[in-house]
């Protein structure tokens, strides 16, 4: 059972020269994978795993061993309370070496033997207004980050052609505000672990609705308020499910970073490597000539313009 080593394993490329020459004869990284919950014995199979970059921040780790534990089992029949996204590589424990690390690693180097410091199951992200320049910033740094997303917008006309745009840019998962009330939602579940965080830029009942869905201890952060509603949170969810809310502005977060340089530009670094890489695109924009100014503005203001208004100087 190599779940956790096999995620940092899809990152695998060339090994470094002090185990190059051990792992050059070796056959590709391989991992037990399942695409379906079952009985274990039927959906596991040994598979080659798909080899990815090795990034700045990755460590590559080959496992050594791993134990197969009741919890492995109860992922793979999908009976446990946390699911790995399918299709999945089983188990959650183990001993690894490491191979290579990446240019920011400092902590790791080759040939370190580690253990996995949490389970190894994908996080999820829950959000609303996803079809926002700030949301489609969201869907694209989760998908590079190997987080799934479950993207909430607001019914309209042309919403499968919207749905087809956010499921090109990286979404897991596009639905509509009516929809987090349906029991469908279960369906989801089946195959990604429940969000641990929820981003807000709505209020009102959508809010309310998507808190739901928030695994015990989550965090729902609070960023915009474009319902102009405020945020009700029914009682329960504080005492049986302590849920945490938190609030964000950009604005005071580079207040309070003043003296802290070092993290505004490396969060820069980091958003500039993936636009270079093709990861992170801008939202779709209208450039308006100046003169124009009062029609960009109607425009920004009307429902569902799903385009920037960028006015031309
Ligand atoms: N806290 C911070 O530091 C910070 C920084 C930047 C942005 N923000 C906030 O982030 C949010 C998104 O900003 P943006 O620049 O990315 O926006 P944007 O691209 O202009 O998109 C606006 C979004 O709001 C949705 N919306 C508008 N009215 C709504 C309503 N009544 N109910 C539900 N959804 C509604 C739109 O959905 P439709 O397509 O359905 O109309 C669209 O998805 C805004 O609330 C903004 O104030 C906060």
């Amino acid at each position: 059972m190599q779940r956790a080593a096999a995620r940092v394993l899809r990152g695998a490329r060339t090994p470094p020269a002090r185990t190059r020459s051990a792992t050059a004869r070796a056959p590709p990284p391989r991992g037990l994978l399942y695409e379906r919950h079952g009985e274990p014995a039927a959906v596991v199979q040994l598979k080659d795993l798909e080899v990815a970059e090795l990034r700045d921040s990755d460590v590559h780790v080959k496992m050594l061993a791993a134990p197969i534990n009741p919890a492995d089992i109860n992922m793979i029949q999908g009976t446990y309370a946390i699911l790995s996204p399918l299709p999945a590589v089983g188990g959650n424990e183990g001993v690894g070496e490491v191979l290579e690390v990446g240019r920011r690693v400092t902590a790791l180097k080759p040939g370190d033997w580690v253990i996995p410091a949490a389970a190894g199951v994908g996080d999820s992200v829950i959000q609303n207004a996803a079809n926002s320049g700030v949301g489609q910033a969201v869907i694209q740094i989760a998908k590079a980050s190997g987080i799934k997303t479950i993207n909430v917008v607001r019914d309209r006309p042309d919403l499968p052609k919207l749905v087809e745009r956010l499921m090109a840019l990286g979404a897991d998962h596009v639905i509509t505000e009516e929809m987090l009330r349906k029991p469908e939602m279960k369906d989801i579940f089946k195959s990604i672990p429940k969000p641990r965080l929820a981003l807000n830029c709505v209020g009102g009942k959508s809010t309310t609705e998507m808190l739901r869905h928030l695994q015990p201890k989550g965090t729902m952060v609070t960023y915009g308020g474009m319902a102009k509603q405020p945020v009700m949170v029914p009682v329960s969810t504080f005492i049986f499910r302590d849920v945490r809310l938190r609030g964000f502005w950009m604005t005071q977060w580079k207040k309070d970073h003043a003296q802290d340089q070092e993290s505004l530009t490396s969060m820069m670094d980091a958003l500039c490597q993936l636009i270079r890489r093709g990861q992170l695109t801008a939202p779709a924009c209208t450039e308006v000539p100046l003169q124009d100014y009062k029609a960009a503005l109607e425009a920004t203001m009307k429902p569902f313009a799903s385009s920037k208004q960028i006015l031309l100087f």
